[in-house]
């Protein structure tokens, strides 16, 4: 096990070295010792600058998944995945107009923590009605596959078909995902509305993105448009040269055709079998000596191209192994166990409550989303769980910014403690 880490550490220092390109869209742009992601889910940008400033920084916290910022379909009841059915790249969503996107990455960066943005290159809105509106005031003709606000006509999209067969590959990356009108990457006109999109987000100062469905839309053509994305912005801190951090929504607990190790050449991808594979073991479904060999063994991609999470925002949603806030206990333990032990790049998941799947982030009666609150103990009240804000979770992502050069020495009999052990 030791020698283990210690390969671990020599690859790691090597790749940091040789710096190539195939890592470029690995590098996270972290500050300093800072490494753990917080996805605030369904937060307002004015919020999140707030956050960042009086929160995030303080407790070193290294950067912020937010939500889709661009233009998506009203759907009646507000449900939360009306935000992954975009009808156009204006930046205004339920969040913020982009006077407070572009206020809140450059406040976020003043403080070093940087912006990841859920981003949709896979579809569209989906829709049965003729005629449908968005948040930033665009129409949009779903069933004609006619989005005139960016524009995009039917030609531009793949036609039409359902996923039937998830062991298909042109079925899964050419049919269409829950009917979401699905645009083919292949045409070139749609892949510079894309790259458009990604360098005006480039442009006001975001690290980098997490591309939602990424596995339905081939690595080829997804690396034609990560390779023209401009570079990071200089004026908002960033070395010259500097790739934006790309992670990929992938999900494939390895036996899926379409295999996550496709898209790791591109950036990281996320490992949903780490979820699955936590939540097991800490809802003791598994014992926990077994944790000892955690990494490759149980079949997650290598540490450098991983990102991990307990829960996220769709599978918390799912049921199963999946540990949520719904069970505290074991969801700090599980989350403590992913921040001290040194796997993948690792994302706290922060969100609201919720009793159905669909339900809507806190709102009031004008259906403007709710800034969260905080009692006395820092914790929301208010309808945000904000996990980011319980002592456990933010103690924890203090531990990991501490311990980051020391390497684990876990005894050779198996017993499953951690104790790290100071390498300078
Ligand atoms: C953006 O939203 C803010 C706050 O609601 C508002 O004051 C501002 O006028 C808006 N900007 C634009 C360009 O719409």
């Amino acid at each position: 096990m030791a020698r283990n880490s210690c390969f671990g550490y020599l690859t790691l220092l090597l790749l940091t070295l040789t710096g190539s390109s195939i890592d470029a869209q690995h590098a996270p742009h972290w500050w300093d010792n800072r490494n753990s992601i917080i996805h605030l889910f369904e937060w307002k940008w004015a919020d999140i600058a707030k956050e960042c400033e009086q929160f995030l920084a303080p407790h070193g916290f290294a950067g912020v998944q937010v939500s889709p910022a661009a233009e998506n379909v009203v759907i009646t009841g507000r449900p939360w995945w009306e935000r992954y059915q975009p009808i156009s790249y204006k930046l205004i969503t339920r969040s913020g107009n982009e006077t407070e996107f572009a206020d809140m990455v450059r406040r976020c960066n003043d403080v070093g923590v940087r912006i990841y943005v859920d981003v949709l290159l896979n579809h569209m809105a989906a829709s049965n009605e003729g005629n449908v509106h968005g948040t930033g005031g665009s129409f949009a003709y779903p069933s004609a596959k006619n989005f005139p606000a960016v524009p995009y006509v039917e030609s531009d999209f793949h036609p039409t078909c359902d996923i039937e067969d998830w062991n298909d590959r042109l079925q899964v990356q050419n049919c269409e995902l829950v009917c979401l009108k699905d645009l083919d990457q292949s045409s070139e006109w749609v892949r510079e509305r894309l790259v458009d999109f990604l360098d005006h987000l480039i442009e006001l100062g975001v690290a980098g993105f997490r591309v939602d469905a990424a596995k339905h839309m081939p690595a080829v053509e997804l690396k034609l448009i990560y390779d023209n994305v401009r570079d990071l912005n200089i004026e908002q801190g960033f070395p010259r040269n500097a790739r934006p951090f790309i992670y990929q929504e992938v999900i494939d607990h390895g036996h899926e055709t379409i295999s996550k190790y496709e898209y790791s050449p591109l950036g990281a991808v996320t490992e949903f079998l780490f979820s699955e594979e936590i939540g097991g073991a800490f809802r003791g479904h598994n014992q926990l000596k077994w944790l000892q060999s955690w990494g490759t063994a149980w079949g997650f991609l290598p540490s450098v191209d991983a990102f991990v999470f307990v829960d996220n925002h769709d599978n918390q949603r799912g049921g199963g192994n999946v540990l949520t806030y719904k069970t505290a206990k074991q969801y700090k333990m599980a989350t403590a166990f992913m921040l001290a032990y040194p796997f993948g790049i690792s994302r706290i998941m922060s969100s609201f409550d919720f009793v159905d799947h669909d339900q809507a982030p806190p709102a009031d009666a004008n259906e403007q989303l709710l800034s969260p609150a905080f009692d006395e103990d820092v914790a929301c009240v208010n309808g945000w769980i904000c996990e980011h804000r319980w002592r456990q979770i933010y103690n924890m992502v203090d531990f990991k910014n501490v311990v980051t050069d020391a390497d684990t020495a876990i005894p050779a009999d198996g017993e499953a403690s951690l104790r790290p052990s100071w390498k300078n």
